[in-house]
């Protein structure tokens, strides 16, 4: 293992699971010369997403957005496969099948028997420990997560994942393939949302605690957020997630924190789901959608977002919204999960954000954010608005 040599580059690709990410995986190696193999468990499954990335290659040849040929070449790579057990030998197996750590496990076991020792094992999942999956493998060392988002094709950013006992060469060789594929690798420990779902998480329960408390209204919130250079406001955007989507995440970490107050869920975003109120795909979540996709009460007030803005910490969305943020980001690195270049860089590309929480948190001062947060704890007791112990420290 190690570097990526002229022979890994185009050795065979291992895709299982031909659903949204397995496709949009499959697709990305292909473009990057791999011959790539997909697994799926039902029958049809693996022959309808090479079928269905070749049309949609041809489609972008046919708007010139790629070469003919490169389209029908990256079109030859791919390959349906009847079983795990009947993969060529591998540079790496990406797996995307159902989130469910047993059925992962199994497949881990399969995979583990059936490629030689040298061959990566890689987990897209989203919200799993690689230190639980890892063991059901043999030779557990070569096991890590590549987490792609999505859709893979689009989104440049890939969270390569180190479980404990993933080795240095191993992750070298991951960063080098994510990086050979035209993606941009940050590296992160095994630890729960990994980088862009656990920094990210205040960004959406500020906004409903705002709500809450009754200190606006959420079209006005998000306009205040807006106003720092966010493309979203966190409701509209959660809107556009899927409550749902948002609030399975954020409860999956709270879970895995042990319950950590930092990420309780909200009464707020709780009952939206209940009532089914699921955003844009139900016409309703937060706002309401007419059919062309407005929202008729997404209109801010304002003279209260001018007020709220220059309000003390308490009441104003974003100084609340970014002390928060940077607590996150700050407390990650701290622990020594992710480097704050990485930090930045996977919340500017994974997420959008206009400025890393590293770079924002050095602009509005750390120890400003410190004292915001003490501000905030005695106003709203309880865990939530702790400030890292890092923030008394970090230059
Ligand atoms: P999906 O439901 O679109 O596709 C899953 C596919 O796996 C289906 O085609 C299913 O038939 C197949 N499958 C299920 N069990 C299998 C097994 N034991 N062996 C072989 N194939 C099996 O799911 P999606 O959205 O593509 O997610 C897949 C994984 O990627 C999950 O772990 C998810 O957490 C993760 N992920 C999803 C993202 C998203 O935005 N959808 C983003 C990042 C990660």
């Amino acid at each position: 293992m190690g570097p990526v040599t002229e022979q890994t580059a185009l050795a065979p690709v291992g895709v299982i699971g031909a659903g949204a990410m397995g496709s949009g995986i499959a697709q990305v190696a292909a473009t990057a010369g791999h011959p790539v193999f997909i697994v799926d468990a039902f029958e049809g499954a693996a022959q309808r997403a090479c079928t269905r990335i070749t049309e949609s290659l041809r489609k972008r040849a046919a708007q010139g957005k790629l070469d003919a040929a490169e389209a029908d070449a990256i079109a030859a790579r791919l390959s349906p496969c009847d079983s795990v057990e009947a993969l060529p030998e591998c540079v790496v197996v990406i797996e995307a099948i159902v989130e469910d750590l047993e059925v992962k496990k199994d497949l881990f076991d399969t995979l583990g028997r059936t490629q030689p020792e040298s061959t990566l094992l890689a987990t897209n999942t989203s919200s799993l420990s690689i230190d639980q999956i890892a063991p059901a493998a043999m030779h557990p060392g070569r096991v890590l997560g590549l987490h792609f988002f999505n859709p893979p094709p689009a989104m440049k950013l890939v969270e390569v994942i180190r479980g404990e006992i993933t080795t240095p060469d191993v992750m070298d060789t991951g960063v080098a393939l994510v990086k050979a594929w035209g993606k941009v690798p940050v590296q992160c420990a095994s630890t729960p949302g990994f980088i862009v779902n656990r920094v990210a998480r205040p960004f959406y329960g500020e906004a409903q605690r705002l709500v809450q408390e009754g200190v606006a209204d959420p079209a006005t919130i998000d306009a205040c957020v807006r106003t720092a250079g966010f493309r979203m406001g966190p409701l509209e955007l959660t809107d556009l997630i899927g409550q749902d989507v948002n609030l399975a995440v954020g409860t999956s970490v709270w879970h895995q924190t042990g319950k950590d107050p930092r990420y309780e869920p909200t009464p707020f975003q709780q009952k939206l789901v209940a009532d089914g109120n699921l955003g844009r795909k139900t016409g309703k979540g937060v706002y309401t959608y007419a059919a062309d996709g407005t929202s008729p009460d997404n209109i801010p007030d304002e003279a209260k977002v001018a007020e709220l803005v220059a309000s003390g910490v308490v009441t104003n969305p974003v100084a609340r919204t970014l002390a928060m943020l940077v607590n996150e980001a700050v407390d990650l690195v701290d622990r020594g999960e992710a480097g704050p270049a990485d930090v930045d860089l996977a919340m500017t590309l994974g997420t959008g954000y206009p400025k890393g929480p590293i770079a924002w948190g050095r602009e509005i001062g750390f120890r400003t954010v410190r004292d915001q947060l003490i501000e905030l704890d005695k106003a709203f007791p309880g865990g939530r608005y702790r400030p890292s112990p890092a923030l008394d420290t970090i230059e």
